[in-house]
């Protein structure tokens, strides 16, 4: 294809790219801009106009159809097209479509080319919950300049990501492509992937726009089952769901996609609430609006609209500027405005936003493919950000007598479904990644180790749900050969992303049978999990000595969990989630409200010990459950390294401050261990008394501290008062002066509270 594409731009006469016009941040509209757009608007009929909100899956058509699309972006009919590079049928299509909707079309306004580029391109980086689990703002930006810089090479100008919607049941299949379930992390985050994908000057051809989805409240879908209802109160909406997407809409934010959802009974593709009230209205949003996948037509079955019509009117007038997949825009929208049902103007308003998201793009000055050159795809630079992502995303559960890291000295016999998973590794949404490109944990513990005769592969199960036993023999076999057993297992791909909630999170198939068949040669046996969401453990906690959660941690997964295994690095990943103890918890995240009942430890009566018979008791009315009590069985924000760390001197500096005014939080972190690690170290605040009851804590910064053995540092935090802001039972957003508590702590259960008061 590279050669060919090569060839193709050499024929049109495409040597270089044209210098483009740089319009600023989104956020202020550019005079100029809108100028620029108004002498083309002027131009264009109500059916261009129209055709400009059309956005079609390129994925969908066969080679059949392809004069048909072809003469309807020559009469204007279409805006842009998503999943190009998917197609078997022309590998030269962004160039040649573009080529017809610039030469050929009315006004000549080109295309748009939108793709699920999540993370990664063709050098697939950690599943995005993964990615969050390293708290790393730099790295996380980084992995997204890399998906863009190799998807815009094919010609991709839009990726829909990053997706930010707070996730808090990990039976949600799609929690594997959230940043997980808290505000001021996603929001980080997110706002990384953003300025990764954009750039500074989004009109550079290497530059992506970027769509924050799924707006909004997807990830509250009821019951984790995907694409179910959300029910959420509009502080709780405000406070933690829609704090992401203000975060990125402040940073320039180009584009947003809506939800499936219903929220509040609202199918989020016909919220005007959301869409106009909130996202133009109060926070200003210069970009566009594109619905989900066929999502304006789902209103239908939502028994939200009574036909196609309908449905184009409701999304249309609630704010849907591009319409994806569907066409009902394209059939209905000409006649809804003779009748009255859409107006012309808020069809310009529409057209206004795609103009300007594509003209910030400069797609007339450089409407085709940067080009495939040689070095774009899966360079050395990009397997070793890759490389860099994995390794820091993974997360040390529990190291038991330090039997991690591993010596190249020992014997390792390596069990389980994920040790040599090529695509597997990978994840979800991975439309351009290859299998062929990904190096797997058994070969590169093969090349690390030196010596093949230290490991021993016998993976007990063919794949993560294999219920066969027949495999046990020759693993159990292997084991008793070994100094170690190291099990990587968990979840294949499919088993998360969309469409894949699970409602029994436990290991799939026989892998926990597996791991017992392990524990009782009573060796030392290491659990690598990789999966797209958390694991319900059981005993298999309890049956491994060490257990390290990798995520799906990519291309490049094999190479780094080598070296995190083996001590090159310390494992530096924090959960970006509450990981439950059973399925039975959830939802549970770390900023819950009290209750007028708060559960502890001796408040209940366990489950055995209650007496048969006996009268509603006391103690036993607590937010306990009677068989787990109430603790999880990971806090958010814990993790473990190969090293240990002291927390001292925390201290804050006034114990009183005014409205408006900042206090300074600190505290020596000191590596006590052995080796060099990095420790991220967290702010916590609660907020006592509240107009609305308060979380029992709530994240308000994080630093990532790395430190020599021996070493110790002062960490600070600034806390404004603002940072303290949640919406009161009006809407408004306040600082409410009273006491608060304040932890600096490792984990989101640890630490001692400091008071402060804010007058
Ligand atoms: C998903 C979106 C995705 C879109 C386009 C939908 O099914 O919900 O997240 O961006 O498809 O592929």
């Amino acid at each position: 294809m590279k050669v060919v594409l090569a060839w193709f731009l050499m024929l049109m006469g495409v040597a270089a790219f044209a210098a483009s016009n740089s319009y600023g941040p989104i956020t202020k509209k550019d005079p100029a801009l809108e100028k620029r757009i108004d002498s083309l608007i002027e131009k264009m009929s109500v059916e261009e106009k129209i055709g400009q909100l059309a956005l079609r899956d390129w994925g969908m058509y066969s080679k059949e159809q392809i004069p048909q699309i072809k003469q309807a972006i020559r009469e204007g009919k279409l805006g842009g097209f998503l999943n190009v590079s998917m197609s078997q049928v022309n590998d030269q299509a962004f160039a040649e479509l573009q080529k017809v909707a610039v030469e050929e079309s009315p006004n000549g306004i080109p295309l748009i080319f939108g793709q699920d580029v999540i993370h990664g391109y063709k050098t697939i980086f950690p599943i995005p919950l993964g990615q969050a689990a390293s708290w790393n703002a730099d790295l996380v930006e980084r992995g997204a300049r890399v998906a863009a810089l190799e998807a815009s090479a094919d010609g991709v100008r839009w990726t829909f990501a990053p997706m930010i919607d707070i996730a808090r049941d990990p039976r949600w299949g799609r929690i594997a492509e959230s940043l997980g379930e808290d505000p001021l992390l996603a929001s980080d985050l997110g706002v990384a992937m953003v300025k990764g994908f954009q750039t500074d000057d989004p009109s550079q051809p290497t530059s992506l726009a970027a769509c924050a989805k799924h707006f909004v409240a997807y990830g509250a879908t009821e019951g984790g089952r995907d694409y179910n209802s959300a029910y959420v109160p509009e502080g709780i909406l405000r406070d933690i769901y829609l704090k992401p997407f203000k975060a990125a809409v402040d940073a320039g934010l180009m584009t947003i996609m809506s939800s499936y959802n219903a929220l509040n009974d609202i199918p989020a593709t016909a919220n005007a609430f959301t869409l106009k009230t909130i996202l133009r209205d109060e926070w200003g949003f210069n970009g566009f609006v594109v619905s989900d996948w066929n999502s304006v037509l789902e209103m239908i079955p939502h028994g939200f609209a009574k036909d196609d019509r309908h449905a184009a009117e409701l999304s249309a007038n609630a704010g849907i500027d591009f319409e994806m997949h569907s066409d009902s825009y394209e059939r209905y929208l000409p006649d809804l405005i003779k009748q009255g049902k859409f107006s012309e103007e808020d069809l310009n308003i529409a057209v206004r936003n795609i103009l300007r998201v594509k003209m910030m793009l400069g797609l007339w000055e450089n409407p085709y493919p940067v080009g495939n050159q040689e070095d774009t795809f899966l360079n050395a630079d990009f397997l070793a950000s890759a490389k860099e992502a994995a390794e820091q995303s993974f997360v040390l559960l529990k190291n038991e007598g330090n039997i991690l890291p591993l010596k190249k000295s020992q014997k390792v016999a390596v069990i389980g479904p994920l040790a040599d998973a090529a695509h597997e590794q990978l994840g979800t949404w991975i439309y351009d990644g290859e299998k062929k490109d990904t190096r797997t944990v058994l070969p590169a513990l093969k090349k690390y180790v030196g010596d093949d005769a230290n490991i021993l592969y016998a993976p007990g199960v063919s794949y993560s749900r294999d219920k066969s036993t027949d495999g046990f023999a020759a693993a159990i076999a292997a084991a008793k050969k070994a100094d170690v057993i190291l099990y990587i297992g968990g979840e294949e791909s499919i088993l998360s992303g969309e469409g894949h909630s699970r409602g029994d999170i436990r290991l799939p198939g026989v892998q926990q049978a597996l791991i017992g068949e392990l524990a009782k040669l009573d060796k030392p046996l290491v659990q690598v999990i990789m999966a797209g969401r958390l694991i319900q453990l059981d005993q298999t906690l309890t049956q491994s000595d060490a257990l390290m959660m990798a995520w799906h941690p990519g291309t490049m997964g094999g190479p780094a969990l080598v070296d995190v295994l083996y001590g090159e690095r310390s494992p530096v990943g924090r959960l970006p989630l509450t990981w439950p103890i059973t399925v039975g918890q959830i939802p549970y995240y770390y900023n819950h409200l009290a209750t007028g009942r708060p559960a502890s430890d001796d408040n209940y009566t366990r489950i055995d010990d209650i007496e048969q018979e006996i009268f509603q008791h006391f103690p036993g009315n607590s937010s306990n459950l009677l068989d787990l009590g109430h603790l999880p069985q990971f806090p958010f924000g814990y993790g473990l390294t190969y090293s240990t760390f002291s927390y001292d001197k925390v201290k804050i500096n006034k114990s009183k401050i005014k409205l408006g005014k900042s206090l300074t939080a600190s505290v020596v972190i000191k590596n006590t261990g052995k080796v060099t690690a990095t420790e991220v170290v967290q702010l916590y605040v609660q907020d006592k008394v509240g107009s609305r009851a308060r979380p029992v804590r709530e994240l308000k910064g994080y630093q990532r501290v790395t430190l020599a053995p021996g070493k110790s540092q002062k960490v600070t935090f600034e806390l404004h008062t603002d940072n303290l802001a949640f919406h009161n039972p009006s809407m408004e957003l306040v600082t409410e002066p009273g006491e608060f508590n304040l932890w600096i702590a490792p984990n989101a259960l640890a630490g001692k509270a400091l008071a402060f008061e804010v007058q």
